[in-house]
């Protein structure tokens, strides 16, 4: 009629916020175990009771008032009449122990519930604490750009990954401006001041993406708008495919609204889009081509007069980068050099109808040891390094009076493999292509001397 089980209770933390649930915690031991020993007959006791939940209070409780009962009764000589006095007074006794053995584990659980309880509340304030005050994050590939019209705080989603980036760019603004005397004009033209983080959009899911160029038309022609974007991953040697995404968003989750395949291989990362039509150099030879995105046909097409292609003259990553096409406030430019420049930057202004070209420039620094190079306001910037982290934008041309000079002003390669840099005159910004991602920079410039 006696008989012994033996009950097994595990306790684990539910979830601090779990309050109701949680109230079984053992220390900080998630996998704590207690045993208990009981000496009364109850056919609950044939299955265990699930991982520590409130319910184990109550079977233990439940456990304890049936041995009480079973005492008293023993007490009162409800038993077998036929048993020896000897005996009932031993196990008479022998249940008092027990019964005492288990007032003591139930205070000790008892006390250990209350300490737990105000463990949850200290966790819930702490909750509390931190959902009241984000901690700086940086901006996540699934946050998209937005159009420049939309501002951190018109949209909820933004607003809060917006945090960061605001602080991030306040760092940013710290850094001395190249010349003390130029006030920030967002709308003119002018000196660059500064370039912000890089903040990324989209990481290319396949090796096809780990160099390319993304573009977007500052002046877009129907049927197209300036919010769409363009994208061409160069990594292979027939590149034809042209990617467009109605926006931004688009571009960030990855589904292109228009595939378009193009009549001529691409060469590399220099290709740029302007008034509704795609510039590009035609694979393994210096021809310009201007396919026109209405149509989806060829324009125009024609040779740059002695550019060095194919690996001649390449930015100092490589990648066939000889001839790289920028847009700015001024119209359409080409980067490039020559046998007669001796590898020299060579920029040319280009009548971005026939390809002509409308005149040329001579810089002093070789195109192979500049990492990049893009075009603002009619000065040709470039970038030292494509691989480190921290480089600078160390030199500047100005077409205006074909002046060069050394200047100093901070640049991000986060994913350490910058493979194209341009710049954006109605965003305002840089796109590049670090690395499989798709990446923009704020800039600041001055003001026009
Ligand atoms: C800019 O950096 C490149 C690469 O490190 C270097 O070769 C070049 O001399 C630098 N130019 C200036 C003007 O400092
Ligand atoms: C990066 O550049 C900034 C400014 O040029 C400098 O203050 C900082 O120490 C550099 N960081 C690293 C890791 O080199």
């Amino acid at each position: 009629m006696w008989s012994l089980a033996v009950v097994w209770i595990s306790s684990l933390l539910v979830s601090a916020q779990a309050q109701g649930t949680a109230s079984f915690w053992k220390g900080n031991d998630r996998s704590g175990r207690c045993q208990y020993s009981f000496t009364v007959d109850s056919p609950k006791e044939a299955s265990c009771p699930s991982a520590g939940t409130g319910p184990e209070m109550e079977a233990l409780k439940s456990r304890l008032g049936l041995l009480e009962v079973l005492v008293a009764r023993l007490a009162g000589g409800e038993a077998p009449g036929t048993v020896a006095g000897a005996g009932l007074k031993e196990a008479y006794s022998q249940a008092m122990r027990e019964k005492t053995q288990l007032q003591r584990e139930k205070d000790r659980l008892g006390q250990q519930v209350n300490e737990l309880q105000l463990r949850v509340t200290e966790l819930q304030k702490e909750a509390e604490r931190l959902r009241s005050r984000p901690c700086p994050q940086v901006p996540s590939p699934s946050v998209p750009q937005h159009d420049s019209g939309l501002r951190p705080g018109t949209d909820p989603s933004w607003q809060y990954s917006s945090l960061g980036y605001q602080e991030l760019k306040a760092e940013v603004a710290e850094v001395p401006a190249s010349s003390p005397e130029a006030t920030e004009d967002n709308t003119g033209c002018g000196e660059l001041l500064s370039v912000g983080e890089p903040v990324s959009h989209r990481k290319a899911d396949n090796i096809g993406g780990r160099y390319g160029v993304w573009m977007q038309d500052p002046e877009p022609v129907t049927p197209y708008d300036t919010g769409m974007v363009w994208r061409i991953d160069t990594v292979g040697s027939d590149v034809r495919q042209l990617f467009g995404y109605e926006n931004m968003e688009q571009l960030s989750r990855g589904f292109p609204t228009k595939v378009l395949l193009l009549p001529e291989a691409v060469e590399s990362t220099g290709a740029t889009m302007y008034r509704g039509s795609l510039y590009y150099q035609r694979r393994r030879s210096r021809t310009l081509i201007r396919y026109d995105l209405a149509s989806e046909s060829v324009a125009a097409r024609r040779d740059l007069p002695h550019a060095g292609f194919h690996g001649q003259f390449p930015y100092s990553w490589g990648g066939y980068t000889d001839i790289d096409f920028a847009v700015d406030e001024e119209g359409l430019w080409v980067i490039y050099s020559t046998n007669k420049a001796k590898g020299a930057i060579v920029l040319s202004q280009l009548d971005p109808h026939s390809l002509e070209v409308k005149r040329s420039w001579e810089t002093n620094i070789r195109k192979t040891t500049v990492a990049n190079a893009f075009v603002i306001c009619g000065r040709l910037y470039t970038v030292a390094s494509y691989t480190s982290p921290n480089t600078t934008v160390n030199y500047s041309f100005d077409t205006t009076n074909s002046q060069s000079k050394a200047i100093s002003v901070p640049f991000k390669n986060r994913h350490r493999y910058n493979s194209m840099i341009d710049y954006n005159p109605v965003q305002r910004k840089l796109f590049a292509w670090d690395n499989y991602h798709i990446v923009s920079y704020d800039v600041r410039l001055g003001k026009q001397q």
